[in-house]
């Protein structure tokens, strides 16, 4: 009994005297543990004669429960302790820099040609990338099997993958130009209007400095009673000095489209050297007789140019490849 007294003494003092978890930890194990002292007094119990068993027994049981809270409490009491000790905040430190994104040189370009476009009163829309023979090829006068088909590698996306997709507007595939969107826009829209169609394109090449098997399109259309070719370069170089903040100077060669005619290309003069920079014309009556327009009573103009070229003349860039390498030390430059 009195070794129970010492023992339970010099456990109180110890755990009072515990400064750290791992004092604490060590005392636990000194009286609780396996080879406690605490556990053999409890385990030679059995060797006693029945009647100090009987008294001993259940004031060591006793003190087992008491340390045990005792020690739990005390744990707890450490531990809020060390949390508390741990400065949160040290605010004579230098501030952390926040890295923060931003736009893709892409994405911010499209959006400053968007912005251009609808300073000049036409609208944005967009379009589905998996698009179908129809509005892709036939619908702008490029039937199954004509040689200008061609111009356009395609990726044509497997019948069986698709059969629920296909319908009488032929074969799925992913859309090789932004042209389909002149199509689906005056199947549900009247004359007169003007769009810019911003999109991602997909052509089936080898890919080299200026060539992506993926890249982005402006498409741009404008119907409307008396309108022609003045009307289009007026609105284009517009477009430009704004787009370029600056005068240019214009070059137009006659050139072959199925679905505009006459067809145009557009070169601007950019150091010295001309750069071709889209494909224009006046839009083909087949055009306007797929979707039902009357072509004696409306005209219009289209256009396409290629939104990586434009980035590419704007910032200097001169590997297109570059916009898809996910490379920071290109994309931080912006
Ligand atoms: N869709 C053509 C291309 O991808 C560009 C174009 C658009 C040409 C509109 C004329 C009119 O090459």
């Amino acid at each position: 009994m009195i070794q129970i007294q010492e023992l339970k003494k010099s456990a109180l003092k110890e755990i009072s005297a515990a400064g750290s978890l791992e004092e604490l930890e060590k005392a636990e194990i000194k009286y609780l543990g396996r080879k406690g002292e605490l556990t053999l007094i409890l385990r030679s119990l059995k060797d006693l004669p029945v009647e100090e068993r009987k008294k001993i027994g259940p004031l060591a049981q006793q003190l087992k429960k008491e340390l045990e809270e005792l020690f739990n409490k005390k744990s707890e009491e450490l531990k809020t302790k060390t949390y508390n000790l741990k400065p949160v905040l040290d605010i004579t430190k230098p501030g952390k820099k926040i890295k923060i994104g931003h736009l893709h040189p892409l994405s911010k370009i499209e959006e400053e040609i968007r912005n251009i476009f609808l300073s000049m009163n036409f609208s944005v829309v967009e379009g589905p990338e998996i698009e179908d023979e129809y509005h892709n090829f036939d619908a702008l006068n490029i039937p199954k099997d004509h040689p200008a088909r061609d111009a356009w590698n395609t990726f044509w996306l497997k019948l069986t993958d698709y059969k629920r997709q296909t319908t009488n507007d032929g074969r799925k595939l992913l859309r090789t130009h932004t042209s389909p969107m002149q199509i689906r826009y005056m199947e549900t829209h009247n004359p007169p209007f003007q769009i810019i169609v911003p999109g991602r394109v997909f052509r089936y090449e080898a890919t080299d400095a200026s060539h992506e098997i993926n890249f982005y399109q402006i498409e741009g259309l404008m119907v409307g009673k008396d309108i022609s070719l003045a009307n289009f370069k007026f609105i284009i170089e517009e477009f430009f000095k704004k787009f370029f903040g600056r005068e240019i100077e214009f070059r137009y060669r006659p050139s072959y489209f199925p679905f505009v005619e006459p067809g145009v290309e557009v070169d601007i003069k950019f150091k010295n050297k001309w750069l071709e920079i889209m494909g224009a014309g006046m839009v083909h009556r087949k055009v306007f007789e797929s979707v039902k327009y009357n072509p004696y009573e409306w005209q219009g103009f289209a256009f396409g140019m290629s939104l990586e070229r434009l980035t590419m003349i704007k910032y200097k860039v001169d590997d297109i490849r570059l916009f898809y390498s996910g490379d920071l030390r290109f994309i931080n430059q912006f």
